[in-house]
């Protein structure tokens, strides 16, 4: 049977099982090119009857952004097939013969471009859904995106690579590097427990680690294509056991490749169910999280250099810490474009005191990793993150 017919044949199955589906023909002694395996899921892990809601009700002004989120998910399959076409029609302006030569490779040049085709429409299946999930459990319809909002595709695939990096085995290196510390000082700070702030928590895995060592913990987030990701991987009915969903980021960036099945490495996830504890505070961190002295810790991961006004972030974290509590922060400093001040890690440290912090500069230290790292890429992105701890005085 021809592998692409055996591929959509094989894509309904995906739910039920990894589908890991080629040895791409990277060694020329493989005759047969294209042999799609299924390897099963485990036994899929008993339902818990209900689970408690743990998501606040999103502040008014989001259905706009909800949309714009479901409908990047809902684009991506026409955008990335989009890119294919141009791929392919620029192969197809080569000479005949050169087309030959593309095509007496193990993995024929025009077969990869119909495999990539057809994990596009894998991919778009699995991302639709998040969607329709999202969408529902806010109550909204497609037919409300009146004002056409357009998805941002780059988010999209960074939404992927970022399940890679905190949902799967692969992320796990990534996440050692920079979850040990921030739990290591958060335990030795409060060896008792407490509230814990997280913002910007992306996908959340830092938050479901502090949650799992016991830690009551509120996570916010303000980008919906994050939350709806994050929805539908607590949801048991969307996703009722671990590993239960894949997905194949990569299969439109063929630049800087190992091998000819580099494109193609699936990303099952979630390795494990996320917690269900996370409370999760919707929106903007300086709008949507209220309080004063309310939190033991805040733990920034690859966050505060997010800002436009970083003054507004430290002030806001020391606002709602409780005096004696802790300020984790781990990141690039990796400013935007919008930032106003753009401090060095000096001059960060040097701001936290000015605003109150008591900063423990013999904490600061450089930790370097990777984020989102692709598997056989030719090129490896290291940032130099800079950690340290403060206290608001007590
Ligand atoms: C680089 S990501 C880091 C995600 C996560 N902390 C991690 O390391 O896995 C930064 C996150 O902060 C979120 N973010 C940026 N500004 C925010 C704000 N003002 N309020 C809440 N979240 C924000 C972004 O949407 C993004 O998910």
């Amino acid at each position: 049977m021809p592998f692409i017919r055996r591929v959509l044949q094989l894509s309904a199955a995906v739910a039920g099982g990894v589908y890991l589906g080629f040895s791409l023909g990277d060694s020329p002694s493989q005759p047969d090119l294209l042999l799609p395996t299924i390897v099963p899921s485990g036994p899929p892990a008993p339902v818990p009857a209900s689970r408690p809601p743990t998501y606040r009700s999103k502040p008014s002004i989001a259905n706009d952004y909800i949309l714009q989120a479901a409908e990047g998910y809902d684009y991506y399959p026409t955008s990335a097939q989009w890119r294919l076409d141009k791929r392919r029609k620029n192969f197809m302006t080569l000479s005949e013969s050169h087309i030959a030569l593309a095509n007496a490779l193990p993995t024929p040049w025009t077969e990869k471009l119909d495999i990539a085709q057809d994990l596009v429409h894998i991919n778009g299946q699995l991302l639709g859904r998040i969607a329709d999930h999202g969408l529902a459990h806010y109550n909204l319809s497609r037919e409300q995106n009146v004002d056409q909002f357009e998805g941002n595709q780059d988010v999209i695939e960074e939404i992927m690579g970022h399940i890679q990096r905190d949902w799967t085995p692969v992320g796990q290196k990534e996440r050692d590097e920079v979850f040990v510390p921030i739990i290591d000082a958060l335990t030795t700070a409060l060896p008792q427990g407490g509230r814990v702030m997280v913002p910007g928590a992306g996908l959340g895995r830092i938050a479901h680690e502090i949650a799992e060592k016991g830690y009551q913990v509120d996570a916010n987030e303000y980008e919906y294509t994050s939350i709806l990701a994050s929805l539908f991987l607590q949801d048991p009915t969307t996703t009722p056991y671990p590993n239960a969903h894949t997905l194949y980021p990569y299969i439109i960036d063929w630049a800087h490749q190992q091998k000819a099945s580099s494109p193609f490495a699936p990303v099952t996830f979630p390795d494990v169910i996320p917690s269900q504890s996370i409370y999760w505070i919707p929106g903007d961190f300086l709008t949507e999280v209220t309080g004063e002295g309310v939190y033991d810790a805040v733990v920034t991961l690859f966050f505060i250099d997010t800002s436009e006004n970083f003054f507004d972030y430290l002030q806001k974290m020391y606002r709602i810490l409780k005096p004696g509590g802790i300020w984790i922060n781990l990141g690039p400093l990796k400013w935007a474009h919008w930032a106003k001040v753009t401090p060095s890690a000096a001059e960060a440290l040097s701001l936290a005191e000015l605003v109150g912090f008591e900063v423990d500069r013999s904490s600061h230290r450089t930790i370097e990793t990777g984020y989102a790292t692709r598997p056989e890429f030719l090129i490896r992105y290291v940032y130099s993150t800079q950690f340290w701890q403060a206290r608001k005085p007590l």
